[in-house]
């Protein structure tokens, strides 16, 4: 069952049901401020960071669910309703909301009245502009009364939701005409504040929750709304909240569009007050003076839409199914982008105040976002590599606002460093630009403590090599990739942290996975070396590479697969010998992503027992079979039902791995049928089923030992969105940048006949036609460059600018 359509023209998904089988949303804002949405206009609004500058509370896990946000009420004649469904939910004759890059549209229709909102946040912008639409489509007069509303949270979001004994006292607003300033703690350490506005006189307004609401009513049935009048309150303490009245009446056929801005402003500290009391209001009122009219905001919607064409201009896919264009060229790319600004900070799943930016994950999340802004993904890349540790170490996670690192989660994630190596090999492919290498940066944050980004690289490839265990395989530390795996944490106390217990005496458990990782990502070190002419340095690595691989070879083979770890006692993990989880994938997609086993028959049979033990119906799950029992020395991994999230759920992240892979042994037809399992608008269909939006990747799609198969959570913010991209793009479309050109490689299924793609490309445009007269799976036979026949499968860099006609044949 769906409950909307894709608009492909406007890059649209259009929800035309409000009752989604889960909250819908999207995001707003891609550079500092920003906001997410629901489908029925719920969410909330940080700058930043949603956990340490939160504008707007928002209550997770609410009854009923996703209640709060940025509600607008029409009161006409007693019939209250609102343009989104929600909160009210009084039935619409028409709903409709569009989900777009960067902006939604909500639309509600109640007796021939129409109201249309849109959401967005300006490009440049430290706010979220509405501009509501209200049209009497119907031939009599209408007069209502419209209310907004939204409720400020303060500022820090932990804090917000549990200190009440202190916030209930603390809460402070300014008012002036129609702009709400929302101030609390100004008076002391903040220098930033918050205002809610609209481009017309009020006929009232609140900023005291209780007197809006009433105190025993929900956001549903305010009593300002019900009896249409502003209670003009002025909050002191409690809960502050920003809400505007206005008497509209309007002429049959006649429109009205009017403009709300909740701004943010930040103020040098010896500017902050006019007067006692008065905070100093000219920021606020400049960003107010620019968005003044409809037409205002239409300029900014314009603007937003051409920012979002440069970026999506650069991979364009034209294939004849539609589900793979709107994938690849609209929103994959979209949530991509969503991933490398939130990493796995906030979602409906993550709350905003848990995680802030991870290591491992922003490195990954690089490599599907590098080819739209490419000095972003540079800065990310020093940000990152800023908070790891001299011996090459690195903490799990760091804080948007601060960009330090934290271990609420603990550190020594061993895999964490060598995602580095994957970040700049894949930053300098795109871009070309060496000289990232050369940047001076901090270890920890220090900076007098400070090495070139190249010595970064290096530590992290050295903190394996001093870091082997007694098979001479990479010790796990805490976790690699697999956060549940907790090899040297035994834990039997309730509550006690998986990730931040390290008590398995000496730590000695080792993993294969890592081992993989450390050949790939070892060797795409080795690369930068030769390329840099450090042929002595390169020499050396190649050595520990070499040995690693025959350690691989000696200790990492179970004989039909790749074994995953070795826990503290030196059993093995993944191996036929256990029990149950005898195959994990993680180490599949390593190894061979790493070519081993490529050449003897062992990938292909690795690969063949992924198909046949953990492959099912809505993707390849993690590891079979399932744990049953909570198995105390492998740590998180059994806690889990089996089914769910790392105890066997499809956990998409590592999904693209194994496609590479079958691309590696040059198998399209399974890639790409891995691929479109799991690839969101394929799923549209089963939107009952699998819950999450069918517009974007979720991290995980509970497995075939579930107890619902193909159910979804934890939508958006996954390393799905980066690699399933890296996968599609790069090796089944094969399409990769490379050192000196554009590297073309497809590995497709057979019976394709051919596909066109325009990438964008250190400056050239390159308009590629794939053709597949002999329906192979791979293998390229002849490539032209603007009509000249070239050799070997490289296109060479073209100049800037210029317009390049490529055709690649198949054979
Ligand atoms: C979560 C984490 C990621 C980890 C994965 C598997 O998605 O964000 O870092 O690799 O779980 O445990
Ligand atoms: C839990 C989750 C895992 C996540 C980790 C982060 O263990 O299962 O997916 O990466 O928490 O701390």
């Amino acid at each position: 069952m769906k409950y909307g359509h894709f608009d492909d023209s406007k890059r649209e998904y259009v929800i035309t049901n409000p009752r989604t089988p889960y909250p819908w949303i999207n995001y707003l804002g891609c550079e500092d401020f920003f906001s997410i949405i629901t489908n029925t206009a719920g969410g909330y609004s940080f700058y930043k960071d949603a956990r340490l500058r939160r504008l707007t509370r928002y209550r997770y896990n609410n009854v009923p669910v996703d209640d709060g946000g940025k509600y607008f009420y029409i009161n006409e004649n007693g019939k209250v309703w609102s343009p989104g469904w929600k909160p009210v939910k009084t039935e619409l004759d028409h709903y409709e909301c569009r989900h777009g890059m960067g902006y939604s549209i909500v639309k509600g229709e109640v007796d021939q009245l129409e109201a249309e909102v849109t959401y967005m946040v300006p490009i440049g912008y430290k706010g979220e502009v509405q501009k509501i639409k209200l049209t009497n489509q119907s031939d009599r007069k209408r007069s209502f009364s419209l209310f907004s509303f939204v409720e400020w949270c303060l500022w820090d979001a932990l804090d917000d939701g549990s200190n009440f004994q202190r916030n209930f006292s603390t809460g402070q607003v300014e008012i002036v005409d129609s702009t709400i300033y929302h101030k609390t703690e100004y008076r002391e350490r903040r220098d930033h504040y918050a205002f809610y506005t609209v481009n017309e006189k009020i006929d009232g307004l609140d900023t005291d929750r209780d007197s809006f609401l009433g105190l025993y009513n929900g956001f549903d049935a305010p009593d300002a709304v019900t009896e249409r009048q502003s209670r003009n309150s002025h909050a002191h303490g409690w809960s502050p909240i920003a809400s505007h009245h206005l008497q509209i009446e309007l002429e049959p056929g006649e429109e009205k569009q009017l403009v709300f801005v909740l701004g943010y402003v930040e103020v040098p500290v010896e500017d902050k007050f006019v007067e006692n009391q008065v905070i100093n209001k000219a920021p606020a009122e400049q960003m107010i003076a620019q968005f003044q009219t409809a037409a205002d905001v239409d300029r900014a919607m314009d603007k937003l839409a051409k920012f979002w064409d440069d970026l999506l201009s650069v991979y364009q896919l034209e294939h004849p199914e539609e589900e793979l264009n709107r994938a690849v060229n609209i929103w994959n790319q979209y949530q991509c982008m969503v991933t490398f600004n939130f990493s796995r900070s906030a979602s409906f799943f993550e709350s905003g105040i848990g995680r802030g930016m991870g290591f491992r994950d922003s490195n990954q999340d690089l490599i599907g976002f590098v080819h739209q802004v490419p000095d972003r993904a540079r800065e990310r890349i020093i940000d990152i590599a800023s908070t790891q540790f001299e011996d090459g170490s690195a903490y799990h996670q760091y804080q948007p606002l601060t960009k330090k690192g934290n271990d609420a989660v603990g550190s020594n994630f061993n895999d964490d460093p060598l995602w580095l190596i994957l970040a700049i090999d894949e930053y300098i492919k795109e871009t070309g630009d060496w000289s990232i290498l050369e940047e001076m940066v901090p270890f920890d944050n220090d900076e007098s403590n400070t090495a070139t980004l190249f010595e970064h690289m290096k530590r992290s490839f050295y903190h394996v090599v001093n870091n082997l265990g007694p098979h001479k395989l990479p010790l796990i530390g805490r976790a690699d990739w697999n956060d549940c795996l907790n090899l040297n944490c035994h834990s039997e106390t309730p509550g006690e942290s998986f990730q931040t217990t390290e008590n398995g005496e000496g730590g000695v458990a080792e993993s294969v996975f890592i081992a993989g990782m450390f050949v790939l990502y070892g060797d795409a070190f080795e690369k930068l070396c030769l390329k840099l002419g450090k042929d002595k340095e390169a020499e050396v690595a190649a050595g520990h590479i070499a040995d690693m691989k025959k350690v691989v070879d000696q200790h990492g083979w179970d004989g039909e697969w790749f074994i995953r770890a070795y826990d503290h006692y030196g059993e093995k993990v993944g191996s036929d010998e256990q029990e149950e989880g005898k195959i994990f994938i993680e180490s599949q997609g390593m190894c061979i992503m790493a070519g081993i086993g490529l050449e003897d028959g062992r990938a292909r049979k690795a690969l063949d027992s992924v198909k046949e033990r953990l492959d099912c119906e809505y993707g390849i799950v993690l590891n079979n079979p399932a744990f049953t029992k909570y198995i105390v020395k492998y740590g998180e991994i059994s806690s889990y039902p089996e089914g769910y999230k790392e105890n066997a759920g499809i956990f998409c992240h590592n999904n693209p791995w194994i496609m590479i892979s079958e691309t590696l042994a040059g198998n399209g037809d399974a890639a790409w049928d891995y691929f479109r399992k799991i690839c969101p608008p394929y799923l549209e269909e089963i939107s009952d089923l699998h819950k999450t939006e069918p517009y974007v990747y979720s991290q995980m799609i509970a497995g075939k030992d579930a107890q619902k198969p193909g159910e979804a959570k934890n939508s958006w913010l996954t390393g799905t969105a980066a690699w399933n991209f890296y996968a599609i793009s790069q090796y089944i479309l094969g399409i990769r940048p490379d050192f000196d050109g554009l590297k073309i490689n497809p590995v497709i299924p057979g019976k394709w006949e051919g596909y066109k793609v325009t990438r964008k490309f250190r400056g050239a445009t390159y308009k590629i036609e794939v053709t597949n007269p002999a329906f192979v799976s791979s293998g390229v036979k002849e490539l032209f460059l603007n009509g000249a026949k070239l050799e070997g499968t490289v296109i060479p860099i073209c100049e800037a600018g210029s317009e390049n006609m490529v055709k690649v044949v198949m054979g």
